[in-house]
């Protein structure tokens, strides 16, 4: 049973299912940092909490996409794919 929902989940178009697939891209790749949801207590200091981006009046989906697209000097370059972008910037938005 857990096999074939993990298939409809990759299976699936970009849509209803980016938001659990940038949670677990968030825990994988960003929670060192970031704190990305709501059961985690600590991260490093210098970086805001998802929730606080989402809350930002200028943080949209076009402002998320382009940040996580070009290289910075405090995160590491992750060479996110287009979905996997989607995915985070549909959860961190989800998180308003
Ligand atoms: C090594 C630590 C580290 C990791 C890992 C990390 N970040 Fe960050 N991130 C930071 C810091 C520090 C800042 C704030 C300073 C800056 O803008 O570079 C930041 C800023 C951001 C911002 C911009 C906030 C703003 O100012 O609008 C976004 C969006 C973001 N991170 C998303 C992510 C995502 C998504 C991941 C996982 C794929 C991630 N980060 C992983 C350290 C990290």
């Amino acid at each position: 049973m857990a096999v074939m929902v993990t298939l409809a989940l990759m299976a699936s178009p970009t849509g209803a299912q980016d938001a659990p697939a940038g949670a677990s891209l968030a825990v994988r790749w960003c929670m060192a940092c970031h704190i990305v949801g709501p059961n985690q207590s600590t991260a490093t200091d210098n970086a805001p909490s998802f929730r606080e981006i989402a809350a930002r009046p200028g943080t949209t989906a076009g402002s998320l996409d382009r940040y996580l697209s070009i290289g910075h000097t405090l995160m590491p370059d992750f060479q996110l794919s287009a979905q996997e972008r989607n995915a985070l910037v549909t959860y961190i938005l989800s998180l308003r």
